[in-house]
């Protein structure tokens, strides 16, 4: 799909559908809905004033133009409240614009920035925010279907404004929001993929690529450097399947060598998650070939950082490997040890995210010294029972880092929700054989994960994002929803990408 920013009149536009918008309770169109309206002689008025435009968030109308104007279709897509808006309310609404056009065939499409009219919001963040909304909104995963005939697709959208002086800032919000939609999108390219393509050596491969084309420092660490390095946990999990699994490092070094070590973004990546010899009930497993989305979302930033050069260091670090049982397979009740030492009994092997997560936290936080380093993982079904689908649970050690993600998760909305990690739930990881266990039992499961976390981060500031429920349809409960779709929506790839320039910005 090409994406393009013009300025123009949107009611003379050449193609097959425009998009315009309309608050909740507006009693006339306005803007260029209202000079769309005057070309089709009222007929939105009309729509309004009979109630069957009501301008409700992110619902839309689309009405044939009968040659009154060059395109064949308009959409009017609701904004919600005026009051309410929001930027994500402008990405929200641009994306079921688009989806709606669409449905009724349209290939070319023109759209106004929601939100850079009366929205009040500034033109070059509404350009961000419509562009991702775009670009997401239209992704769509069909590479296994054989017959794509009745499959639709968008060839063209353009972001249309008449006002000139706004071209430069639509542009440049447009650029940043094109990168980070599309790497949102890799990340859910790389999750929805099925387990016998998307193994570990898969993602190395990906990730080497990537690295290659913008320019990144790429590494990889094998079974056997990482017994060398006593990465007794991960290679725990490993040792049952016959796939090889490795450690994948990107390195962006945007505040030059000799600047601190900088942000660590980690990613649990379990390319299918059959619990191991603690084996998962049959019903939903097939779900289980998301459980490496955090990795996807470590991957898919490092794209996106790399394309828009904030002026850190940022290392990613996906530990990969299936977590599958046979005859080689780790055991309920065997004793791993860590690469910083710490022993773990393992009491259920399907709590093997942590243990993968704690090797790649010591060679992040003590091997590679950087700090702060935020973990995404797929950890706990007892994620999704806490927080359901709409926020991922945080899990700080540090208060201003809390809060900057959560300020971040309101912007981008990929919204997240400080966790408590209060040292009293520590109690339920103590093992009557080793330093810690790898499981606490049912209460606090997903505060359980982070706790066990924490014995591998030493000082350095940590947070731990918990995306079982937020990146969606891991329980196959996954439903299309404005511009996020239904399973492995690429959570926490902006929030990862924002990070990074926020830190960089000082901000
Ligand atoms: N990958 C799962 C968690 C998960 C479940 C993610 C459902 C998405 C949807 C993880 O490896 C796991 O199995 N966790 C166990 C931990 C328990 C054994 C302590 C769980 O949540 O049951
Ligand atoms: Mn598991
Ligand atoms: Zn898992």
């Amino acid at each position: 799909m090409e994406l393009k920013v013009q300025s123009g009149d949107i009611t003379t536009w050449k193609g097959d559908g425009i998009v315009v918008n309309l608050f909740e309770g507006a009693m006339s169109p306005d803007g260029a809905a209202g000079a769309v309206d005057k070309k089709l002689r009222g007929v939105l008025t009309t729509m309004i004033k009979k109630g069957e435009i009501k301008g409700k968030l992110g619902s839309t109308t689309i009405v044939h133009t009968f040659d009154k104007l060059p395109a064949d279709h308009v959409c009017v897509v609701g904004l919600g409240k005026q009051a309410e808006f929001t930027l994500d309310r402008a990405r929200y609404a641009a994306a079921n614009g688009v989806r709606a056009l669409r449905n009724v065939g349209a290939k070319k499409i023109a759209t106004v920035v929601h939100g850079a009219g009366l929205g009040n919001l500034d033109v070059e963040s509404a350009a961000q925010a419509n562009v991702e909304g775009i670009i997401l909104g239209l992704w769509q995963f069909r590479k296994y279907f054989t017959n794509n005939e009745d499959v639709k697709t968008v060839d063209q959208v353009v972001l249309l404004d008449r006002d000139p002086t706004k071209l430069k800032a639509m542009r440049d919000g447009a650029a940043r929001g094109e990168i980070i939609a599309n790497a949102t999108n890799l990340a859910r390219d790389l999750t929805n993929e099925p387990s016998n393509v998307a193994t570990p050596t898969y993602l190395a491969n990906v990730a080497k690529e990537i690295a290659k084309k913008y320019g990144l420092e790429f590494d990889v660490i094998d079974r056997e450097r990482a017994k060398k390095l006593g990465m007794g946990a991960f290679l725990g999990v490993a040792q049952g399947s016959d796939e090889p699994p490795c450690i994948i490092i990107l390195r962006y070094l945007g505040g030059g060598k000799k600047s601190a070590p900088g942000l660590g973004l980690v990613g649990k990546a379990i390319t299918f998650d059959s619990g191991g010899i603690s084996i998962k009930p049959a019903e939903g497993m097939q779900d289980m070939k998301g459980d490496m989305a955090g990795g996807a979302a470590v991957i898919a930033a490092m794209q996106a950082i790399a394309q828009l050069k904030p002026a850190i260091n940022v290392t990613g670090i996906v530990p990969a490997t299936e977590n599958l049982p046979s005859g080689k397979a780790f055991k309920p009740g065997d004793i791993l040890k860590a690469m910083n030492g710490k022993t773990i009994e393992i009491v259920s092997t399907d709590a093997e995210g942590r243990l993968i997560l704690a090797d790649a936290l010591v060679y992040a936080t003590q091997t590679l010294k950087l700090s702060p380093v935020v973990d995404a993982a797929t950890l706990t079904g007892a994620m999704v029972v806490a927080l359901g689908h709409h926020r991922t649970g945080v899990f700080c050690n540090d208060k201003e880092l809390g809060d900057l993600l959560f300020k971040i998760g309101e912007e981008t909305g990929e919204k997240n929700w400080l966790m408590p990690m209060d040292p009293e739930y520590a109690e339920q990881i103590k093992s009557d054989w080793a330093d810690i266990k790898n499981s606490g039992g049912r209460p606090a499961g997903s505060i359980i994960g982070a706790m066990f976390l924490k014995n591998f981060v030493g000082d350095a500031k940590w947070a731990h994002l918990d995306i079982a429920g937020s990146v969606g349809g891991l329980l196959g409960t996954g439903k299309e929803d404005g511009y996020k779709n239904k399973f492995g929506n690429g959570t926490p790839t902006r929030t990862f990408i924002h990070l990074a320039l926020a830190l960089a910005s000082g901000k």
